[in-house]
């Protein structure tokens, strides 16, 4: 018989992050034991001190964190000594990937519960996008000192869905600080335009390249360290004052990985052409309003104009064409990403490991600790940041104006460390 726990997971597995779940559920409990709603708080009761129930609930929150981060701390030594099969997280939450770097969980707990006061609800649980957040703040804190190489996915990272960096995006100002604190900022798109004059790549980022111009930092900051890679990781530019688009065309031999550069033409042909007709099979199937576009390495499915397709058409679009791809002989020599995109689907060569894993590379060899990936899209199946993780550390936002906010929290956190130094 199938078990509802079946159905659950066939229907939702890829609709998940298991470790957010879990801990979602940890912390259910001590809402549930100290958050009780009250119809009237009063400030004394039978003589006793009065404590607000707030108080209670915020460290067993804390403890919560505090006992996760040591779980962390664990599967990081056993990773290290190669008996990840003996660790502890391991066990509660089978799907748990790796971790770059420890997590200060606790710290970032309370450092959100400052912001939202979290624990002062008694009617609505920790949620997801709480425990979300808590992440990306113990992350940002983590590589306080550290970070050398930071990438932002484009569409709904940097910008919304479909739009373009312009001049007045408040992320230029913050993306300008980074560049001037010597870290690499890479703007990591699937996005793929193969003009080798980054004219359309010009269009989608043209108020940062203007701003980039426009600034006080140095050619050096300018030249080597603001770099956009295209299509998942297949079109590399640089930022250029001499390029009439701003952009550079980086020769694909400079900073190609062996296993991209080994692709062979007639491989990537055939498994686009698997691709494209699991993709019209949909469209007819489900009398989709869409069009294929094909590209040189990708094949899309987008809405006719003045359409729109639902979550569920989109979904079942990828999983059906993930799923074909999968068992396609070809497939076991093109790396590959399928996704939803919000508004449509496509099958990239190529993928966002694969694109962090160039710059590292290309950057003279930054480690997975020392780099940051920024997205919207880190759900398992079906969402393309999701393979940065297996390259760097991640943040994982949902709109332009969380990686503000997830930037000015970084840039804060720099300043302080630095001032406690002395250096500032
Ligand atoms: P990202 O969020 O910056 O990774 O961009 C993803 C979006 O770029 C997709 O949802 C598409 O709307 C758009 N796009 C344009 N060309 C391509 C392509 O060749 N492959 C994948 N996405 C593309
Ligand atoms: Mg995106």
């Amino acid at each position: 018989m199938t078990t509802r726990y079946r159905v659950e997971y066939a229907l939702k597995s890829h609709r998940r992050d298991n470790f957010i779940e879990w801990i979602k559920g940890l912390l259910a409990v001590p809402f549930v034991l100290h958050s009780q709603p009250r119809v009237n708080p009063s400030p004394a009761e039978n003589g006793v001190a009065w404590k607000a129930p707030s108080a209670d609930t915020r460290s067993r929150y804390a403890e919560v964190f505090h006992d996760i981060e040591e779980l962390v701390d664990d599967h990081i030594a056993h990773a290290e000594q190669g008996t990840v099969d003996q660790s502890k997280l391991k066990l509660l939450v089978p799907s748990v990937g790796t971790f770059w770097t420890k997590l200060p969980l606790e710290r970032a707990f309370l450092a959100n519960e400052e912001r939202r006061a979290i624990s002062a609800r008694r009617f609505v649980a920790p949620s997801f996008n709480d425990v979300r957040l808590t992440l990306n703040s113990a992350q940002l804190m983590a590589l306080v000192d550290d970070l050398k190489l930071i990438t932002f996915d484009g569409d709904v990272t940097l910008y919304n869905d479909g739009g373009a960096l312009s001049p007045d995006n408040p992320v230029i100002p913050r993306l300008i600080a980074l560049l001037r604190a010597d870290i690499h900022v890479g703007i990591l798109t699937a996005a793929g335009y193969e003009e080798k004059n980054g004219v359309k790549y010009r269009e989608r980022i043209y108020g940062l390249l203007d701003a980039v111009a426009a600034s006080d930092l140095t050619e050096e900051q300018k030249k080597r360290r603001l770099i956009l890679l295209g299509g998942e990781s297949n079109y590399l530019l640089r930022y250029s004052s001499e390029a009439e688009t701003g952009l550079e065309w980086v020769d694909e031999e400079e900073w190609q990985l062996d296993i991209m550069k080994a692709l062979k033409d007639e491989d990537i042909h055939q498994f686009l052409d698997i691709a494209e007709t699991v993709l019209r099979e949909c469209i007819d199937m489900m009398r989709l309003p869409a069009t294929i576009l094909r590209k040189g390495k990708a094949v899309g499915m987008n809405p006719t104009p003045g359409k729109t397709l639902s979550r569920e058409q989109l979904e079942e679009v990828v999983l059906a064409v993930q799923r074909t791809l999968m068992f396609a002989e070809v497939s076991q020599r093109i790396p590959f990403c399928a996704f939803n995109g919000g508004a449509d689907v496509w099958v990239d060569i190529g993928d966002k490991r694969l694109g962090v894993v160039s710059l590292q590379t290309w950057l003279g060899g930054i480690h997975g600790r020392c780099t940051l990936h920024v997205g919207d899209q880190f759900l398992s199946l079906g969402h393309n940041d999701f393979k940065a993780r297996l390259a760097a550390t991640t943040v994982w936002i949902a709109s332009p104006s969380e990686t503000v906010e997830a930037l000015d929290e970084y840039l804060e956190l720099r300043r302080r460390a630095s001032s406690c130094l002395g250096l500032t």
